[in-house]
């Protein structure tokens, strides 16, 4: 059998003529200046998402120089190429709505191109998921490269950063415990320099994922942004890219279910974003491989929360980085980790452990005799409200709120929570349950961060700092709360939640992993005949690809058509 094509013969135009193909192809970069030598060598692509929409990706021009000198310094070829760029911020209706296309663009960018290996860079909440779903999909040798994160503010002499900070202001101004001066001024603190956010947020959380999965060099999760560490770590990243070429390691020698149960191991150490189950769900679907909520809910009981950053904590990335970082947390986790999964090294995960050598004192990562919290971060709910299942973040909920049953005050969508959320007359007591419905993947679209439900104003006022809320919605990683979230089948396809009424029960109980509507079936079968759920459609463009396609919660929010064909496997094993 003849070899693949390597190099710039990878992937040519189709003219009918393979040898005019590369013929004009060679006239064509030349135009650029390259010698016949230059494009003999392995080319690797680089992933530009740099935006002036995005400065979480505003240090892109010095990580894509840095890679470019890694890539040179091993022998490579470096050929930086643009794709969609999403900021949290600047994405309406949400950057959920828009991951799969990003990652549909990185998937055939990087199959239409000729490239041996290609480094993805990102940083900001979706881009990572999106570049890693469509690395798995296009199936060459892949590495992450992540931004990193911002430095943290000063505000009156407090330490401040994006973003569990941002809404712990913002809960103040609408509590009136702040004026509208003094959070102008917090404004100007909260990020600090470019980079992702500053918490162990979705950004960070998928940052430390990555690099559970063995896909970024060892110790590239952690540098901030704006430092020779992160410089440091894209100039490796881009020398291990052409050893990948070399080696031909492509992405599924990578991402098996061994890694995918590092990184779920990982993500429920380091009281990680519920954001990152349904991200994990989506890469790991890419390869065949479903994960088992039940299972990974079995291995919150044995895996407790060991890194003290913010919502779930007190500390900041750049403490995490000067702690040791991933590899401080992976020394702890040892006895829980599968060492065998191979790395972008071509080294194992056990190997690079071995390597790092032994840590040093430090504040931020606990020992497993001491943690943070002694169950993972991230628990499953199952009950009649949520048969596919339902997240709630416990390291960041009130404890006395987890046992809890209480009378559901109902909102049917974002608009009619905007609506009354702050009204005095909005009847709502602490003990009551908050349930919003219609922000799942297909209701909003693109399930938006809109979980995180604010206290009504009336109750903030009264000093409540926290309540039950129930929604097919996520929340942003940088959010804290006893909050329910992607309850599964979300309202707009009938689930459940879609006939949730005013004055129903509702009971939370984390300890028994239950969430029930204490409504019979015949009650909520004679609500679903009266009132029948139509499901949101489009007229046309992407909008609707994404409401005929896009999968729920527990599939990743991915869509239908971008999964795996055929399971080979689920994690945990
Ligand atoms: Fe980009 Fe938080 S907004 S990481």
């Amino acid at each position: 059998m003849s070899e693949a094509p390597k190099r710039l013969k990878k992937g040519l135009t189709n003219y009918g003529d393979q040898g005019f193909s590369l013929f004009l192809r060679k006239a064509f970069i030349k135009g650029a200046g390259y010698t016949d030598d230059a494009l003999d060598r392995p080319v690797i692509g680089i992933t530009n998402t740099g935006s002036s929409y995005n400065p979480c990706h505003g240090n892109m021009p010095q990580l894509i120089e840095a890679v470019k000198r890694g890539i040179m310094l091993a022998g490579g070829l470096p050929m930086d190429f643009p794709t969609i760029s999403v900021h949290e911020s600047f994405s309406a209706p949400t950057s959920m709505y828009l991951r799969n296309l990003m990652s549909m663009d990185t998937e055939e960018m990087v199959r239409a191109q000729p490239m041996d290996a290609v480094v993805l860079i990102g940083g900001c909440d979706k881009t990572v998921p999106a570049q890693l779903m469509g690395a798995a999909s296009a199936g060459i040798p892949a590495i992450q490269l992540v931004t990193g994160s911002m430095l943290t503010g000063s505000h009156r002499s407090e330490r401040v950063g994006a973003c569990t900070d941002c809404r712990r202001y913002w809960g103040k101004f609408r509590a009136e415990e702040i004026d509208a001066e003094e959070i102008a001024e917090v404004n100007n603190q909260l990020v600090a320099s470019v980079g992702t956010c500053s918490v162990m947020g979705t950004a960070s959380t998928m940052a430390c994922v990555a690099e559970a999965l063995g896909m970024t060099v060892p110790g590239g999760a952690s540098p901030p942004a704006v430092t020779a560490d992160r410089i440091r770590i894209a100039e490796q990243t881009g020398a291990q890219a052409v050893e990948l070429a070399r080696q031909g390691l492509t992405i599924d020698k990578i991402l098996t279910p061994a890694a995918f149960e590092n990184a779920l191991r990982v993500l429920l150490a380091i009281g990680g974003s519920t954001n990152g189950i349904v991200h994990l769900t989506a890469i790991a679907g890419r390869m065949g491989i479903d994960i088992d909520l039940a299972g990974m809910d079995r291995m919150g009981t044995e895996t407790p929360v060991l890194v003290d950053l913010k919502p779930s904590g007190q500390h900041y990335m750049e403490d995490f980085h000067k702690a040791g970082g991933m590899a401080t947390l992976l020394r702890e986790l040892k006895p829980l980790l599968r060492l065998e999964a191979l790395t972008v090294t071509g080294r194992t995960l056990g190997e690079e452990m071995e390597r790092a050598g032994s840590g040093f004192a430090q504040e931020v990562v606990r020992p497993l005799g001491n943690p943070i919290y002694p169950q993972g971060g991230l628990a499953v709910l199952r009950g009649n409200l949520a048969p596919g299942g339902a997240i709630i973040k416990q390291s960041a909920a009130d404890p006395k709120l987890m046992e809890h049953e209480g009378r559901a005050v109902v909102f049917e969508n974002s608009a009619d929570l905007a609506g009354r959320i702050d009204s005095d007359a909005l009847d709502v007591k602490a003990d009551d349950v908050l349930v919003l419905k219609n922000i799942g993947p297909k209701g909003a679209p693109g399930m938006p961060e809109a979980g995180y439900i604010p206290i009504p104003r009336k109750l903030a006022r009264a000093g409540v700092k926290d309540i039950v809320r129930v929604s097919d919605g996520r929340m942003s990683g940088t959010a804290f709360g006893t909050i329910v979230l992607h309850v599964t089948p979300e309202a707009a396809v009938g689930g459940p939640l879609a006939h949730v009424r005013n004055g129903d029960r509702i009971r939370l109980s984390v300890k028994n992993r239950e969430i029930a509507l204490l409504v019979s079936d015949e009650e909520l079968a004679r609500r679903a005949a009266e009132n029948p759920v139509v499901e949101p459609t489009a007229e046309r463009g992407y909008r609707k690809l994404f409401l005929q396609t896009v999968t729920q919660a527990d599939k990743g929010v991915d869509f239908d058509f971008l999964r795996a064909p055929r399971s080979v496997g689920k994690a945990p094993e």
